[in-house]
Protein backbone atom coordinates (compact mmCIF):
# COMPACT_ATOMS: atom_id res chain seq x y z
CA UNK A 1 0.00 0.00 0.00
CA UNK A 2 1.72 3.51 -0.75
CA UNK A 3 -1.76 5.80 -0.43
CA UNK A 4 -4.68 6.45 1.45
CA UNK A 5 -7.82 8.15 1.57
CA UNK A 6 -8.24 8.90 5.34
CA UNK A 7 -6.31 11.25 7.62
CA UNK A 8 -6.10 8.22 10.61
CA UNK A 9 -4.10 5.74 8.86
CA UNK A 10 -0.84 6.79 6.47
CA UNK A 11 0.45 3.98 4.54
CA UNK A 12 4.08 3.69 3.30
CA UNK A 13 6.49 1.25 1.97
CA UNK A 14 7.71 1.05 5.45
CA UNK A 15 4.36 0.44 7.23
CA UNK A 16 0.91 1.42 8.46
CA UNK A 17 0.62 4.16 10.62
CA UNK A 18 -2.87 4.71 11.89
CA UNK A 19 -3.85 7.53 14.66
CA UNK A 20 -5.68 6.17 17.46
CA UNK A 21 -8.17 8.76 17.67
CA UNK A 22 -8.84 9.53 14.65
CA UNK A 23 -9.28 6.02 13.50
CA UNK A 24 -11.89 5.52 16.58
CA UNK A 25 -13.75 8.21 15.66
CA UNK A 26 -15.11 6.13 12.44
CA UNK A 27 -16.08 3.35 14.82
CA UNK A 28 -19.32 4.55 16.44
CA UNK A 29 -18.65 2.19 19.75
CA UNK A 30 -15.01 2.69 20.21
CA UNK A 31 -13.73 5.53 22.09
CA UNK A 32 -10.64 7.07 23.71
CA UNK A 33 -11.67 8.64 27.39
CA UNK A 34 -8.96 9.77 29.48
CA UNK A 35 -6.64 8.14 27.09
CA UNK A 36 -7.57 4.80 27.68
CA UNK A 37 -9.82 2.51 25.06
CA UNK A 38 -13.59 1.99 25.64
CA UNK A 39 -15.91 -0.39 23.91
CA UNK A 40 -19.29 1.61 24.87
CA UNK A 41 -18.89 3.09 27.95
CA UNK A 42 -16.69 -0.02 29.27
CA UNK A 43 -12.52 0.51 29.74
CA UNK A 44 -10.52 -2.44 28.18
CA UNK A 45 -8.32 -2.20 31.50
CA UNK A 46 -11.64 -3.30 33.18
CA UNK A 47 -12.19 -6.40 30.67
CA UNK A 48 -8.80 -7.36 31.24
CA UNK A 49 -8.72 -7.59 34.66
CA UNK A 50 -12.02 -9.21 34.96
CA UNK A 51 -11.61 -11.99 31.72
CA UNK A 52 -7.54 -11.90 30.73
CA UNK A 53 -6.29 -11.79 27.11
CA UNK A 54 -6.54 -12.87 24.45
CA UNK A 55 -10.27 -12.01 24.29
CA UNK A 56 -12.85 -11.17 22.55
CA UNK A 57 -15.42 -8.33 23.42
CA UNK A 58 -18.29 -7.21 21.50
CA UNK A 59 -20.46 -3.87 21.56
CA UNK A 60 -24.45 -4.72 21.56
CA UNK A 61 -24.93 -1.39 20.24
CA UNK A 62 -22.92 -1.93 17.26
CA UNK A 63 -24.39 -4.87 16.46
CA UNK A 64 -28.14 -3.47 16.57
CA UNK A 65 -26.91 -0.29 15.15
CA UNK A 66 -26.08 -2.06 11.79
CA UNK A 67 -29.20 -4.67 11.92
CA UNK A 68 -31.34 -1.38 11.89
CA UNK A 69 -29.46 0.24 9.45
CA UNK A 70 -30.09 -2.95 6.96
CA UNK A 71 -33.69 -3.20 8.07
CA UNK A 72 -34.46 0.65 8.18
CA UNK A 73 -32.43 0.77 4.31
CA UNK A 74 -34.94 -1.62 3.06
CA UNK A 75 -38.13 -0.77 4.72
CA UNK A 76 -39.54 0.60 1.84
CA UNK A 77 -39.97 -2.84 0.60
CA UNK A 78 -41.13 -6.22 2.01
CA UNK A 79 -37.72 -7.78 3.12
CA UNK A 80 -35.89 -10.35 5.72
CA UNK A 81 -32.41 -9.95 7.11
CA UNK A 82 -31.39 -13.18 7.32
CA UNK A 83 -27.80 -12.72 9.48
CA UNK A 84 -25.07 -14.97 8.19
CA UNK A 85 -24.64 -17.32 11.27
CA UNK A 86 -21.03 -18.22 10.05
CA UNK A 87 -19.37 -15.02 10.48
CA UNK A 88 -19.76 -14.97 14.17
CA UNK A 89 -22.48 -17.86 15.98
CA UNK A 90 -21.87 -16.86 19.58
CA UNK A 91 -25.27 -17.78 20.95
CA UNK A 92 -25.48 -14.62 22.90
CA UNK A 93 -24.85 -12.92 19.67
CA UNK A 94 -27.70 -14.55 18.08
CA UNK A 95 -29.85 -14.10 20.54
CA UNK A 96 -29.95 -9.86 19.89
CA UNK A 97 -30.48 -10.46 16.57
CA UNK A 98 -33.88 -12.81 17.46
CA UNK A 99 -34.52 -10.29 19.70
CA UNK A 100 -34.01 -7.33 17.06
CA UNK A 101 -36.08 -9.47 14.49
CA UNK A 102 -33.26 -10.75 12.52
CA UNK A 103 -33.78 -13.83 10.10
CA UNK A 104 -30.84 -16.26 9.55
CA UNK A 105 -28.96 -17.67 7.21
CA UNK A 106 -27.41 -21.26 8.01
CA UNK A 107 -24.87 -23.56 6.43
CA UNK A 108 -25.11 -26.30 8.85
CA UNK A 109 -27.54 -28.26 11.00
CA UNK A 110 -25.21 -26.98 13.99
CA UNK A 111 -25.18 -23.36 13.12
CA UNK A 112 -29.26 -24.33 12.71
CA UNK A 113 -28.91 -25.51 16.42
CA UNK A 114 -27.21 -22.60 17.60
CA UNK A 115 -30.28 -20.39 15.97
CA UNK A 116 -32.81 -22.77 17.88
CA UNK A 117 -31.24 -22.55 21.13
CA UNK A 118 -31.00 -18.74 21.01
CA UNK A 119 -34.48 -18.51 20.55
CA UNK A 120 -34.59 -18.14 16.69
CA UNK A 121 -37.11 -19.34 14.74
CA UNK A 122 -36.56 -21.74 11.84
CA UNK A 123 -39.28 -20.76 9.67
CA UNK A 124 -37.06 -17.53 9.86
CA UNK A 125 -33.70 -19.95 8.56
CA UNK A 126 -32.75 -19.65 4.90
CA UNK A 127 -29.88 -22.94 4.63
CA UNK A 128 -27.44 -22.38 2.16
CA UNK A 129 -24.09 -24.83 1.29
CA UNK A 130 -23.02 -27.06 -1.35
CA UNK A 131 -22.85 -30.11 0.63
CA UNK A 132 -26.10 -30.65 2.74
CA UNK A 133 -26.51 -34.47 3.49
CA UNK A 134 -29.58 -36.54 3.66
CA UNK A 135 -29.41 -36.20 7.70
CA UNK A 136 -28.62 -32.56 7.23
CA UNK A 137 -32.09 -32.28 5.10
CA UNK A 138 -33.65 -34.27 7.52
CA UNK A 139 -32.75 -32.28 10.39
CA UNK A 140 -33.65 -29.30 8.77
CA UNK A 141 -37.07 -30.00 7.60
CA UNK A 142 -37.58 -31.83 11.00
CA UNK A 143 -37.02 -28.14 12.48
CA UNK A 144 -39.85 -26.59 9.95
CA UNK A 145 -36.46 -24.59 7.99
CA UNK A 146 -37.70 -21.96 5.83
CA UNK A 147 -36.02 -22.51 2.71
CA UNK A 148 -33.29 -24.67 1.13
CA UNK A 149 -30.79 -22.26 -1.10
CA UNK A 150 -30.33 -25.59 -3.21
CA UNK A 151 -26.89 -25.72 -4.77
CA UNK A 152 -27.31 -29.15 -7.31
CA UNK A 153 -29.37 -30.72 -8.88
CA UNK A 154 -28.26 -33.90 -6.27
CA UNK A 155 -29.54 -31.81 -3.60
CA UNK A 156 -32.74 -31.16 -5.39
CA UNK A 157 -33.22 -35.34 -5.41
CA UNK A 158 -32.16 -35.35 -1.89
CA UNK A 159 -34.79 -33.49 -0.41
CA UNK A 160 -37.34 -34.39 -2.43
CA UNK A 161 -36.59 -37.81 -1.53
CA UNK A 162 -36.24 -37.02 1.86
CA UNK A 163 -38.81 -34.34 1.80
CA UNK A 164 -41.64 -37.77 0.74
CA UNK A 165 -39.92 -39.92 3.84
CA UNK A 166 -41.42 -37.08 6.03
CA UNK A 167 -44.54 -36.57 4.30
CA UNK A 168 -43.24 -32.43 3.91
CA UNK A 169 -43.13 -30.11 1.34
CA UNK A 170 -39.49 -28.30 1.46
CA UNK A 171 -39.26 -24.88 -0.10
CA UNK A 172 -36.66 -24.29 -2.16
CA UNK A 173 -34.66 -21.33 -4.32
CA UNK A 174 -31.75 -22.28 -6.52
CA UNK A 175 -28.71 -20.63 -5.68
CA UNK A 176 -27.07 -19.23 -9.21
CA UNK A 177 -23.73 -18.57 -10.12
CA UNK A 178 -24.19 -15.46 -12.07
CA UNK A 179 -20.45 -15.42 -12.64
CA UNK A 180 -19.82 -11.73 -11.96
CA UNK A 181 -16.79 -11.24 -10.53
CA UNK A 182 -17.13 -9.57 -7.16
CA UNK A 183 -13.40 -7.99 -7.19
CA UNK A 184 -12.51 -9.48 -3.90
CA UNK A 185 -10.00 -12.06 -2.32
CA UNK A 186 -9.32 -15.25 -4.28
CA UNK A 187 -10.61 -17.38 -1.31
CA UNK A 188 -13.97 -15.51 -0.61
CA UNK A 189 -15.30 -14.91 -4.12
CA UNK A 190 -17.66 -17.46 -5.09
CA UNK A 191 -19.81 -15.43 -7.90
CA UNK A 192 -17.44 -17.08 -11.27
CA UNK A 193 -17.90 -19.99 -13.21
CA UNK A 194 -15.24 -21.31 -11.40
CA UNK A 195 -15.91 -21.44 -8.06
CA UNK A 196 -17.87 -24.61 -6.92
CA UNK A 197 -20.98 -22.49 -5.90
CA UNK A 198 -24.62 -22.68 -7.02
CA UNK A 199 -25.82 -23.40 -10.39
CA UNK A 200 -24.74 -22.19 -13.63
CA UNK A 201 -26.71 -19.34 -15.11
CA UNK A 202 -27.08 -20.94 -17.84
CA UNK A 203 -28.11 -24.47 -16.54
CA UNK A 204 -30.54 -22.62 -13.82
CA UNK A 205 -34.13 -22.63 -16.26
CA UNK A 206 -33.51 -26.47 -16.44
CA UNK A 207 -33.14 -26.96 -13.05
CA UNK A 208 -36.15 -24.94 -11.98
CA UNK A 209 -37.69 -27.12 -14.49
CA UNK A 210 -36.80 -30.25 -13.09
CA UNK A 211 -37.53 -28.89 -9.79
CA UNK A 212 -41.41 -28.18 -10.24
CA UNK A 213 -41.63 -31.85 -11.10
CA UNK A 214 -41.43 -33.28 -7.86
CA UNK A 215 -44.06 -33.50 -5.58
CA UNK A 216 -42.75 -32.60 -1.72
CA UNK A 217 -40.71 -29.56 -3.40
CA UNK A 218 -41.95 -25.97 -3.89
CA UNK A 219 -40.07 -23.68 -5.16
CA UNK A 220 -40.19 -20.39 -3.19
CA UNK A 221 -37.22 -18.42 -4.50
CA UNK A 222 -34.05 -17.69 -6.36
CA UNK A 223 -30.95 -16.60 -4.86
CA UNK A 224 -27.29 -15.49 -5.72
CA UNK A 225 -23.94 -14.82 -3.17
CA UNK A 226 -20.86 -13.42 -5.04
CA UNK A 227 -18.42 -13.00 -2.54
CA UNK A 228 -17.66 -11.02 0.48
CA UNK A 229 -15.63 -7.98 1.37
CA UNK A 230 -17.21 -6.16 -1.56
CA UNK A 231 -16.58 -2.32 -0.89
CA UNK A 232 -18.31 -1.19 -4.50
CA UNK A 233 -22.04 -1.65 -5.85
CA UNK A 234 -21.57 -2.55 -9.08
CA UNK A 235 -20.87 -6.46 -8.58
CA UNK A 236 -23.89 -6.53 -6.49
CA UNK A 237 -25.72 -4.68 -10.02
CA UNK A 238 -24.03 -6.94 -12.43
CA UNK A 239 -25.31 -10.33 -10.35
CA UNK A 240 -29.27 -8.68 -9.58
CA UNK A 241 -29.68 -8.29 -13.63
CA UNK A 242 -28.44 -11.49 -14.37
CA UNK A 243 -30.69 -12.97 -11.97
CA UNK A 244 -33.52 -10.70 -13.02
CA UNK A 245 -32.74 -11.73 -16.40
CA UNK A 246 -33.67 -15.53 -14.97
CA UNK A 247 -36.71 -14.52 -12.78
CA UNK A 248 -38.55 -13.22 -16.57
CA UNK A 249 -37.37 -16.42 -17.97
CA UNK A 250 -38.89 -18.29 -15.73
CA UNK A 251 -42.22 -16.32 -15.70
CA UNK A 252 -42.26 -17.50 -19.30
CA UNK A 253 -42.52 -21.15 -18.67
CA UNK A 254 -45.32 -20.77 -15.64
CA UNK A 255 -42.60 -21.04 -12.85
CA UNK A 256 -43.36 -17.65 -10.56
CA UNK A 257 -41.36 -16.89 -6.92
CA UNK A 258 -42.28 -15.34 -3.39
CA UNK A 259 -38.81 -13.90 -2.63
CA UNK A 260 -35.41 -12.90 -4.14
CA UNK A 261 -32.17 -13.75 -2.10
CA UNK A 262 -28.99 -11.12 -2.86
CA UNK A 263 -26.96 -12.88 -0.32
CA UNK A 264 -24.53 -11.24 1.74
CA UNK A 265 -21.45 -9.76 1.03
CA UNK A 266 -21.30 -6.13 2.13
CA UNK A 267 -17.86 -5.03 3.00
CA UNK A 268 -16.16 -3.15 6.25
CA UNK A 269 -13.40 -0.50 6.76
CA UNK A 270 -10.86 -3.24 8.30
CA UNK A 271 -7.69 -0.05 7.53
CA UNK A 272 -8.86 2.61 5.05
CA UNK A 273 -11.02 1.04 2.93
CA UNK A 274 -14.18 3.00 1.49
CA UNK A 275 -17.33 0.41 0.92
CA UNK A 276 -20.08 1.51 -0.10
CA UNK A 277 -22.55 2.37 2.94
CA UNK A 278 -25.49 0.25 3.67
CA UNK A 279 -28.29 3.01 2.97
CA UNK A 280 -26.49 3.30 -0.10
CA UNK A 281 -26.23 0.06 -0.94
CA UNK A 282 -29.93 -0.45 -0.56
CA UNK A 283 -30.32 3.17 -2.41
CA UNK A 284 -28.67 1.55 -5.72
CA UNK A 285 -30.77 -1.75 -5.54
CA UNK A 286 -34.01 -0.69 -4.18
CA UNK A 287 -35.35 0.37 -7.97
CA UNK A 288 -34.89 -2.65 -9.70
CA UNK A 289 -35.69 -4.47 -6.56
CA UNK A 290 -38.83 -2.91 -6.22
CA UNK A 291 -40.37 -3.09 -9.94
CA UNK A 292 -40.10 -7.19 -9.33
CA UNK A 293 -42.76 -7.05 -6.47
CA UNK A 294 -41.45 -9.95 -5.02
CA UNK A 295 -39.58 -9.97 -1.22
CA UNK A 296 -36.81 -9.32 -0.84
CA UNK A 297 -34.17 -11.25 1.35
CA UNK A 298 -30.22 -10.57 2.32
CA UNK A 299 -27.87 -12.26 3.90
CA UNK A 300 -25.46 -9.93 5.58
CA UNK A 301 -22.56 -12.02 8.03
CA UNK A 302 -19.29 -9.26 8.31
CA UNK A 303 -21.04 -5.98 8.01
CA UNK A 304 -23.55 -6.71 10.88
CA UNK A 305 -21.05 -7.96 13.46
CA UNK A 306 -17.43 -7.13 12.30
CA UNK A 307 -16.85 -3.74 13.46
CA UNK A 308 -18.84 -4.26 16.84
CA UNK A 309 -15.90 -6.30 17.82
CA UNK A 310 -12.25 -6.26 19.03
CA UNK A 311 -9.57 -8.76 20.22
CA UNK A 312 -7.92 -7.78 23.04
CA UNK A 313 -4.34 -9.28 23.48
CA UNK A 314 -1.01 -8.57 25.72
CA UNK A 315 2.23 -8.01 24.55
CA UNK A 316 4.34 -10.68 26.11
CA UNK A 317 7.94 -10.83 25.07
CA UNK A 318 9.27 -7.83 22.55
CA UNK A 319 12.17 -8.57 20.24
CA UNK A 320 13.42 -5.47 18.60
CA UNK A 321 16.71 -6.18 16.09
CA UNK A 322 18.16 -4.01 13.44
CA UNK A 323 16.36 -5.66 10.90
CA UNK A 324 13.23 -6.04 12.19
CA UNK A 325 11.45 -5.83 15.34
CA UNK A 326 8.91 -8.57 16.85
CA UNK A 327 6.27 -7.98 18.97
CA UNK A 328 5.39 -11.55 20.59
CA UNK A 329 1.31 -10.79 21.70
CA UNK A 330 -0.78 -13.99 23.60
CA UNK A 331 -3.11 -13.93 20.82
CA UNK A 332 -2.11 -16.23 17.92
CA UNK A 333 -3.06 -17.67 13.95
CA UNK A 334 -5.02 -19.83 15.81
CA UNK A 335 -7.29 -17.48 17.37
CA UNK A 336 -7.39 -14.75 14.62
CA UNK A 337 -6.26 -16.65 11.42
CA UNK A 338 -7.51 -13.98 8.85
CA UNK A 339 -4.12 -12.09 8.36
CA UNK A 340 -2.48 -15.85 7.80
CA UNK A 341 -5.06 -16.85 5.72
CA UNK A 342 -5.89 -14.02 3.44
CA UNK A 343 -3.44 -11.91 4.11
CA UNK A 344 -6.35 -9.40 5.50
CA UNK A 345 -4.73 -5.89 7.21
CA UNK A 346 -6.81 -5.43 10.62
CA UNK A 347 -5.94 -2.26 12.48
CA UNK A 348 -3.83 -2.96 15.70
CA UNK A 349 -4.88 -0.29 18.27
CA UNK A 350 -3.18 0.90 21.47
CA UNK A 351 -5.44 0.72 24.27
CA UNK A 352 -3.42 3.35 26.50
CA UNK A 353 -2.46 6.40 24.68
CA UNK A 354 1.40 6.49 24.47
CA UNK A 355 4.34 8.26 23.41
CA UNK A 356 4.71 8.54 20.16
CA UNK A 357 8.28 9.86 20.05
CA UNK A 358 9.13 6.05 21.05
CA UNK A 359 7.05 4.31 17.72
CA UNK A 360 9.01 1.84 15.60
CA UNK A 361 7.68 -0.57 12.86
CA UNK A 362 6.41 -3.91 14.65
CA UNK A 363 5.47 -7.24 13.28
CA UNK A 364 2.86 -8.25 16.11
CA UNK A 365 3.05 -12.35 15.90
CA UNK A 366 1.52 -15.16 18.27
CA UNK A 367 4.04 -17.71 19.56
CA UNK A 368 2.79 -20.48 17.19
CA UNK A 369 5.68 -22.15 15.33
CA UNK A 370 5.28 -21.09 11.96
CA UNK A 371 6.22 -17.77 10.09
CA UNK A 372 2.88 -17.24 8.65
CA UNK A 373 1.28 -16.82 12.37
CA UNK A 374 1.29 -12.92 12.04
CA UNK A 375 -1.40 -10.63 13.25
CA UNK A 376 -0.25 -7.66 11.64
CA UNK A 377 3.07 -6.58 9.62
CA UNK A 378 4.95 -3.35 10.18
CA UNK A 379 2.70 -1.45 12.56
CA UNK A 380 4.34 2.15 13.83
CA UNK A 381 3.47 1.47 17.55
CA UNK A 382 5.17 2.58 21.14
CA UNK A 383 5.05 -0.92 22.89
CA UNK A 384 6.62 -2.01 26.13
CA UNK A 385 5.99 -6.02 27.55
CA UNK A 386 2.47 -6.12 29.22
CA UNK A 387 0.85 -3.56 26.71
CA UNK A 388 -2.68 -4.60 25.96
CA UNK A 389 -3.23 -3.98 22.20
CA UNK A 390 -6.58 -4.00 20.38
CA UNK A 391 -7.25 -5.35 17.15
CA UNK A 392 -10.02 -3.72 15.40
CA UNK A 393 -12.91 -5.56 12.94
CA UNK A 394 -12.71 -8.35 14.52
CA UNK A 395 -16.40 -9.64 15.65
CA UNK A 396 -16.74 -11.09 12.22
CA UNK A 397 -14.52 -14.58 11.87
CA UNK A 398 -12.15 -14.15 14.12
CA UNK A 399 -13.48 -16.55 17.24
CA UNK A 400 -15.56 -18.60 14.90
CA UNK A 401 -12.29 -19.51 12.58
CA UNK A 402 -10.18 -20.12 15.76
CA UNK A 403 -8.50 -23.39 16.26
CA UNK A 404 -6.93 -25.41 18.84
CA UNK A 405 -3.73 -25.33 17.05
CA UNK A 406 -0.58 -25.90 19.13
CA UNK A 407 -3.07 -26.77 22.07
CA UNK A 408 -3.76 -23.35 22.50
CA UNK A 409 -7.09 -23.04 24.43
CA UNK A 410 -9.78 -20.52 22.41
CA UNK A 411 -10.00 -16.95 23.84
CA UNK A 412 -12.72 -16.05 26.07
CA UNK A 413 -15.61 -13.44 24.33
CA UNK A 414 -17.48 -10.77 26.64
CA UNK A 415 -20.38 -8.53 25.63
CA UNK A 416 -20.37 -5.34 26.54
CA UNK A 417 -23.69 -2.94 26.59
CA UNK A 418 -23.37 0.57 27.42
CA UNK A 419 -21.66 0.47 30.78
CA UNK A 420 -22.21 -3.22 31.67
CA UNK A 421 -19.85 -6.16 30.67
CA UNK A 422 -20.88 -10.07 30.32
CA UNK A 423 -19.14 -13.31 29.60
CA UNK A 424 -20.87 -15.00 26.82
CA UNK A 425 -18.47 -17.45 26.18
CA UNK A 426 -15.98 -19.49 29.23
CA UNK A 427 -12.45 -19.38 28.02
CA UNK A 428 -11.15 -23.13 27.30
CA UNK A 429 -9.18 -25.26 29.31
CA UNK A 430 -6.27 -27.26 28.42
CA UNK A 431 -7.77 -29.85 30.50
CA UNK A 432 -10.93 -29.61 28.26
CA UNK A 433 -8.81 -30.38 25.13
CA UNK A 434 -6.97 -33.21 26.68
CA UNK A 435 -10.56 -34.25 28.17
CA UNK A 436 -11.58 -36.53 24.34
CA UNK A 437 -8.60 -38.37 23.85
CA UNK A 438 -7.72 -39.07 27.75
CA UNK A 439 -10.37 -41.63 28.26
CA UNK A 440 -9.20 -43.44 25.53
CA UNK A 441 -5.65 -44.24 25.84
CA UNK A 442 -4.66 -47.31 26.29
CA UNK A 443 -3.19 -48.56 29.53
CA UNK A 444 0.08 -50.45 28.31
N1 LIG B 1 -24.35 -16.00 2.36
C1 LIG B 1 -23.55 -16.97 1.89
C2 LIG B 1 -24.12 -18.03 1.06
C3 LIG B 1 -22.18 -16.96 2.21
O1 LIG B 1 -21.39 -17.93 1.73
C4 LIG B 1 -21.64 -15.93 3.01
C5 LIG B 1 -20.23 -15.89 3.36
C6 LIG B 1 -22.53 -14.93 3.49
C7 LIG B 1 -23.87 -14.99 3.13
C8 LIG B 1 -22.08 -13.80 4.37
O2 LIG B 1 -21.17 -12.99 3.72
P1 LIG B 1 -20.64 -11.63 4.41
O3 LIG B 1 -21.80 -10.68 4.48
O4 LIG B 1 -20.16 -11.99 5.76
O5 LIG B 1 -19.57 -11.18 3.53
N2 LIG B 1 -13.83 -16.07 6.34
C9 LIG B 1 -13.81 -15.04 5.32
C10 LIG B 1 -15.20 -14.74 4.78
C11 LIG B 1 -15.91 -15.95 4.24
C12 LIG B 1 -17.30 -15.67 3.72
C13 LIG B 1 -18.02 -16.93 3.40
N3 LIG B 1 -19.39 -16.76 2.99
C14 LIG B 1 -13.11 -13.80 5.87
O6 LIG B 1 -12.71 -13.80 7.02
O7 LIG B 1 -12.92 -12.82 5.16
Amino acid sequence: MNSTNSTSVISSDEGIQIQPQAFVANLSTLSYQQDILCIEDVDVDSLVQTYGTPLYVYSKQAILGAYQDYDDSFAAIDHQICYSVKANSNLSVLQILVQAGASFDIVSVGELQRVLAAGGDASKVVYSGVGKTQADIKAALEAGIGCFNVESVTEIERIQQVAKQLDKVAHISVRVNPNVDAGTHPYISTGLRNNKFGIAHEDAVAVYQQAAEYTHIQIVGIDCHIGSQLTKVEPFIAALDKVIELIDALQQIGISLQHIDLGGGLGVRYIDETPVKIADFAAALLPKLQALKLKVFLEPGRSIVANAGVLLTKVDVLKPSEHKNFAVVDAAMNDLIRPALYQAQMAVLPTVLPDNAKAKYWDIVGAVCETGDFLAKQRHLSLIEGDILAITGAGAYGFVMSSNYNTRPRAAEVMVSEDTHKLIRVRETVEQLLDNEKSLLSLH
